[in-house]
């Protein structure tokens, strides 16, 4: 039977079209390069049926959205204990690059904000792994949620690590505490690295559905992390994910989400579906602006808050 769900794509796309509000992430001096028109959509299936459209191969880097797969890929090789030790799970409700620190540990408050990520990037893989196989640890992880193999933007990369004073400082700060036990200048380069990786909006909705799918990748068959896992993950999306718009985002669209700067967000269903929109202009909390507005569509549309 012909899909409905390709047209309904272009139709959605077409009524935020005209929405140019919002600015590049210029503090990035590579993404403000970026054409700020490109706009496309994907739906990935738990099936694995596949349906995008606008700029659908478009690349982009994944920025914050690599978060999550991150804390997923930690918590796998390092187990919750371990994690949670170093990283809590209780929204900031502040911006992304927010210090976030909980006072006397110096433990971030979650693994959506930078504090955070940094930190869990340096838990993926085995303690005994250097730099240079964590990464590889980190992109071949990445890789099997989207179900090919990712490749770093080594001009995004190097704009931004030009520019990551405040990475670097938080992480000389978790340093202080003992909560990043290694060099904080390498542990922001790979997490750096990890941001810039390029993705479609295809690629996306695929990583969305792995979570989706209670971490097997939907094409591949490949049991990505644990179910278990999935569950957290996907838990600390729905009330840290878009920062400290997240509350706005539970009542809007009501499903476990993540942004990027990049332009891009993604959404999981749990058992159904991984959505994933692409729009570079970002609002102040460095959520796309056609992004929310396509994602608070989709929800209302196809039924998907979980209220
Ligand atoms: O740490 C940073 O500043 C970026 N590489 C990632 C930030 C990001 O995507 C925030 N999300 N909306």
């Amino acid at each position: 039977m012909h899909s409905p769900i390709p047209s309904y794509l272009d139709e959605v796309l077409q009524s935020v079209a005209a929405d140019r509000t919002g600015v590049l992430a210029n503090y990035i001096p590579e993404l403000a390069e970026v054409d700020p028109e490109r706009l496309g959509a994907s739906i990935a299936m738990v099936d694995g049926e596949l349906y995008a459209s606008g700029d659908t191969d478009s690349l982009f880097t994944i920025q914050s959205i690599s978060k999550p797969f991150v804390y997923a890929l930690a918590l796998a090789d390092r187990g919750f204990e371990k994690v949670l030790d170093k990283v809590g799970v209780e929204p900031s409700g502040e911006p992304f690059n927010e210090i976030s620190l909980e006072d006397s540990s110096g433990r971030p408050l979650n693994p959506m904000i930078n504090a955070g990520a940094i930190t869990t990037h340096s838990l993926v893989g085995t303690e005994t792994m250097n730099r240079a196989e964590r990464m590889e640890r980190v992109i071949s992880g990445l890789s099997a949620f989207a179900g090919r193999s990712l490749d770093v933007d080594e001009a995004v990369y190097s704009s931004e690590i030009e520019h990551a004073h405040r990475n670097l400082a938080i992480a000389h700060m978790l340093r202080s505490h003992d909560i990043l036990t290694e060099n904080p200048t390498g542990v922001v380069e790979g997490y750096t690295r990890q941001c810039s990786l390029l993705v479609t909006v295809q690629d996306l909705a695929m990583m969305a559905a792995t979570l989706a799918n209670y971490g097997i990748q939907p094409v591949t068959g490949e049991q990505v992390v644990p179910k278990t896992v999935v569950r957290q993950v996907l838990s600390v999306m729905f009330t840290c994910g878009m920062y400290n718009a997240a509350g706005d985002w539970a009542t809007q669209v009501g499903i476990p989400a993540k942004s990027g700067v990049g332009g891009g967000i993604i959404g999981a269903v749990p058992g159904q579906l991984g959505l994933a929109t692409f729009s570079p202009r970002l609002d102040v909390h460095g959520n796309s602006v056609r992004g929310v507005s396509l994602f608070e569509r989709f929800s209302s549309d196809m039924g998907m808050h979980v209220m």
